[in-house]
């Protein structure tokens, strides 16, 4: 490894993405696999709470989780000792087995990175014991469309063998600078991808950057006010005196939010944001939360019961952006041309962005009976 650590891209070729012709894209990977979906399906998963289900204390609050939370993650990777591995595959089928999850949660495993000795294990124990249980395999470490075209062909032929009659479908954790780089054949990869999520804590070892913080913003990465200018445009004294000018933190995950959730529209997937490391820290939690919300992210890891709520109320539209929304409609009629609300212009594709908001807020709603008494005008805790 050379000081500058391991990706220097030495060594890198050039690379065509792998054709597969697009009457194959559907088809099982192995005979007897189930058919793979079109479309990702669109339950709410506003967070992924993490669990490790190796702990005996917190396998017993799963029963208290179901319904609250719209995905229970059961976790095998990072923050389980290597000799609790096997602890926690076991309570992980032993929670999948005996719990009624209802129609709100969905259970979900992040198995171990597929370079790791542990993740055939997880793989094959998960799929021919729990398979029929389990939505979604969350991959660490992804690189690049290859890790989704083994895991793809892996899973098929596990499915098949365990007589699986519904796809288990794949998210991908965006967390190596390679993984980046190739973001956008990952989206693209396999009818299997139902999203994938940030992870900073590894995106910022594995591109060297120089935060230790899991997640957030950092008190050095910011953009400083100009200094004041003298009447013959000089720089004042004070210039150098930092307190003097106000300076305001930068996103340091908006690139890469940003790149994320292009690659997950463009194939029809779904982004997200992963984990805010400052569980005391629920105001700086929401703001990140609420940044990716925006920019187009549907959910967040909740690591904390804490967090549970704060993505709830963020990755829910608020009762104020619903209401504008349904004005909007009701005042474009047809959806073409445009009108005037509130001294604002909107026009056709103001509308497409109002039909984003109460889209989300329909489905939301679907399985939320809060929300749906919010969003149908009487009083909740909810607030935007
Ligand atoms: C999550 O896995 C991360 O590395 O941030
Ligand atoms: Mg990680």
């Amino acid at each position: 490894m050379s000081q500058d650590g391991p990706n220097t891209g030495r060594g890198a070729v050039a690379s065509v993405p792998p054709m597969r012709p697009a009457s194959d894209f559907f088809r099982p990977l192995a005979v007897g696999a189930p058919q793979p979906l079109r479309e990702v399906p669109v339950r709410p998963s506003r967070m992924i709470h993490f669990l490790d289900p190796g702990n005996a204390k917190m396998a017993a609050k799963v029963p208290g989780l179901i319904g609250t939370v719209d995905v229970l993650l059961g976790n095998l990777e990072d923050g389980v000792r290597a000799e609790h591995k096997p602890a926690a595959r076991a309570g992980l089928v032993r929670i999948a087995r005996t719990t009624d999850f209802g129609s709100a949660t969905q259970l979900w495993a992040r198995v171990n990175s597929l370079d790791s000795p542990w993740v055939l294990d997880d793989l094959t124990t998960l799929v021919a014991e729990a398979g029929d249980r389990l939505d979604v395999v969350m991959v660490p470490k992804v690189q690049g469309a290859e890790d989704i075209h083994y895991l793809d062909r892996l899973l098929a032929q596990l499915e098949a063998r365990a007589g699986l009659t519904r796809p288990i479908l794949v998210h991908a954790i965006l967390e190596t600078a390679r993984g980046v780089a190739n973001v956008e054949h990952i989206a693209g990869a396999s009818p299997r991808m139902q999203g994938i999520s940030l992870g900073p804590a590894d995106l910022a070892a594995d591109r060297r950057m120089k935060t230790t913080r899991v997640g957030g913003g950092h008190p050095g990465y910011l953009v400083r006010q100009d200094p004041p200018a003298t009447p013959l445009g000089g720089r004042a004294q004070g210039a150098g005196v930092p307190g003097e000018r106000a300076a305001f933190q930068q996103d340091l995950w908006h690139y890469t939010i940003a790149r994320m959730v292009d690659a997950c529209a463009m194939h029809g997937i779904l982004p997200y944001y992963g984990p805010f490391g400052d569980i005391a820290d629920v105001v700086a939690c929401e703001d990140q939360f609420r940044n990716a919300f925006l920019l187009g992210c549907v959910g967040a890891w909740s690591l904390h019961p804490v967090q549970i709520d704060i993505a709830r109320r963020v990755f829910s539209p608020s009762a104020a952006d619903v209401a504008h929304a349904r004005r909007v409609k009701a005042a474009m009629g047809d959806g073409t041309g445009a009108v005037m609300l509130d001294g604002r212009m909107e026009d056709d594709a103001s509308l497409k962005q109002c039909m984003v908001i109460l889209e989300l807020a329909e489905r939301l709603a679907a399985t939320d009976p809060d929300l749906a008494r919010l969003y149908a005008g009487e009083p909740a805790d909810q607030e935007g």
